[in-house]
């Protein structure tokens, strides 16, 4: 277990990916007490150099004694490498926050949205797990709502930008924008299909039951953190030629009645939320507002006028902040008693 500090040896696993690259930033931006930052990638970026406050750091392979003398590892390298490394890591003494699907649902890891459920952390075995980006914007506002008027079922549809791919699909993005412009052909590497221009009802794997893992994980992993096995959550991941923040369209129906005001109202005190809502002033969110932001944005905030108890929310946020670096950070300082 991590022993409390003044300052913490610090590793991030994935430093040259798209999360990655935000962690150095948020542990940066948010002044964590970092004594030295370790930075792990794979034998491709060996050796290369990434900037932390005033400093050059190299970028090293993992290897059995990578992680001795290390407190805290935020990992973003994907879930087979997690699966791999995070035990390793937690034999060598240290704690894993892992952005990775790998560990999220285990029983034995919890899975932490700090503002939602962070007495969860206290029953940690040495992995923290981090939820899916568009999970976590969900349940930020959602747990104020379902502690006000219990939740009965949530009817979610997501607009997810490339960054969610990492950052090979940022590449593809910009790289096919810029071909079909200058008329030329669009190749096709990171999704099954064109996405410059275009929409894509598809991300992660197709399962027997004809839904995506992005959307299971949206399903299981929002019970998970509400710690409610009875709520009913049905979702549609979609993917959007858009490079950052994910929106979502979400339907709530509550057992308590609730007005649109009443949840304006209760969003308006809620950690990490944000209240933007004024549709005859054209204000709500979107992408480009929240891209670089911490918060979390609602607005459309509207009853459902087709069921006696429903509420449609308009939710977006910066899914590589508060979907995957922030989020981790948070974590970590909530473990270090800074939070
Ligand atoms: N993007 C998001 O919004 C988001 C949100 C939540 C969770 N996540 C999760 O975070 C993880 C990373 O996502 P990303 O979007 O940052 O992907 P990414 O841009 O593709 O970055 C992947 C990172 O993993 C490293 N890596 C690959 N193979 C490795 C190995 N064998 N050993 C050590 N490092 C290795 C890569 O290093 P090289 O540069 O050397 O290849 C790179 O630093 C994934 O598990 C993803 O599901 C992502």
């Amino acid at each position: 277990m991590l022993k409390m500090k003044d300052t913490y040896v610090v590793a991030v696993v994935g430093a040259t990916g798209a999360v990655g690259n935000e962690m150095v930033a948020t542990l940066e931006e948010r002044n964590f007490p970092v004594q030295k930052l370790r930075l792990f990638a794979s034998d491709r970026s060996e050796g290369k150099m990434l900037k932390y406050k005033d400093t050059d750091i190299s970028v090293e392979t993992l290897q059995e004694n990578s992680f001795e003398g290390i407190d805290i590892a935020l990992f973003s390298a994907g879930a087979e490498r997690s699966k791999i490394w995070a035990p390793v890591a937690v034999q060598s003494g240290c704690v894993v926050v892992d952005n990775s699907s790998q560990w999220r649902m285990d029983p034995d890891v919890p899975l932490v949205v700090p503002e939602v459920n962070p007495g969860d952390l206290k029953w940690h075995k040495g992995i923290i797990a981090n939820p899916n980006c568009s999970t976590i914007q969900m349940v930020v506002v959602l747990k104020p709502i379902h502690d006000a008027a219990k939740i009965v079922r949530v009817v979610v549809t997501t607009f997810q930008s490339v960054s969610g791919t990492g950052q090979k699909a940022i590449d593809e993005l910009l790289q096919q924008t810029t071909d079909l412009l200058n008329f030329r052909e669009a190749t096709c590497t990171v999704y099954p299909y064109q996405i410059a221009f275009n929409v894509l009802p598809h991300i992660d794997k197709f399962l027997e039951n004809d839904y995506t893992k992005e959307e299971m994980k949206m399903v299981n992993e929002t019970r998970k953190i509400l710690g409610d096995e009875s709520l009913r959550v049905t979702a549609t991941t979609v993917r959007v030629p858009v490079f950052r923040g994910h929106s979502e369209s979400v339907n709530i129906e509550t057992e308590k009645k609730l007005t649109a005001n009443d949840v304006r109202a209760i969003l308006s005190n809620a950690p990490g939320v944000v209240v933007f809502d004024a549709p005859h002033k054209n204000v709500y969110p979107f992408p480009v507002h929240v891209a670089g932001k911490d918060e979390t944005y609602v607005g459309r905030i509207r009853e459902d006028e087709s069921i006696e108890k429903g509420i449609n929310l308009w939710i977006v946020a910066d899914n590589l902040r508060k979907g995957a670096a922030l989020n981790a950070v948070q974590i970590a300082e909530r473990l270090i008693g800074k939070a």
